[in-house]
């Protein structure tokens, strides 16, 4: 890739280790000093900027950044439409409903709005709805093992890894209802412009994986 004016967004947080690393194996180190936003490729070839997971569709839909590395469940939440150029090797998950042990799920069955705290809220509305269980969803921004545990709601929907947090709250999986994976994706018009650059970098990271 030569086009210095290129830009990757990249997640903060538990998948930008990995992404970096990634990038490193192709060649491309990130120059990033502590509490930096913006990062340079050493080589000038591109420049990272990190954002949050939940912001990154933001910055690519807008053309800030022509790719970025972004999980499905962050995509999809965001509503936009985008070029999936690849599915990357780490950060696959599931997406779960959960709630304590001592609840069961009779009241998905019961016909009233059911309550379920997500960060997930579009996710969650489509599928109940789209399975004819009506739910009443309050949004949150993190640490949704509290909902239930502090009673703001029975469930909740939310990723699922290692389930460790679940345990950590004797909260457990009542029923898995996808999954998720990470991707590369592209703001279609830089994509258009820029599809020599791009080809070629999804040709390095393949050959990388
Ligand atoms: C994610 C997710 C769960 C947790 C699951 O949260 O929302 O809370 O990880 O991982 P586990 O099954 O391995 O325990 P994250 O750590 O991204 O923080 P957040 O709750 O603040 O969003």
């Amino acid at each position: 890739m030569t086009n210095a004016t290129m830009t990757i967004a990249l997640p903060k947080g538990r998948l930008f280790d990995k992404t970096r690393d990634l990038l490193a194996r192709c060649g491309y180190e990130l120059e990033l000093g502590e509490r930096q936003l913006v990062a340079r490729e050493r080589n000038g070839r591109f420049r990272a900027i990190l954002v949050k997971n939940a912001d990154l569709p933001t910055y690519v839909h807008h053309g800030i950044a022509g790719l970025g590395i972004c999980g499905s469940d962050v995509i999809y939440e965001s509503g936009h439409e985008f070029f999936e150029l690849m599915t990357l090797p780490f950060g696959a998950t599931r997406i779960c409903l959960a709630g304590p042990k001592d609840v069961g799920t009779d009241r998905l069955t019961e016909g009233g709005p059911v309550p379920i705290a997500s960060k997930y809220a579009r996710f969650t509305r489509d599928y109940f709805h789209s399975r004819g269980i009506p739910v009443s969803v309050i949004h949150l921004n993190g640490s949704v093992e509290l909902a239930p545990v502090l009673g703001l709601t029975p469930y909740i929907v939310d990723l699922v890894e290692t389930g460790g947090t679940l345990k950590a709250h004797d909260l457990e999986v009542k029923e898995e209802l996808g999954q998720t994976e990470v991707k590369l994706i592209a703001n279609a018009a830089w994509y258009k412009y820029h599809f020599k650059e791009i080809e070629s970098l999804i040709a390095e990271l393949t050959a990388a994986l």
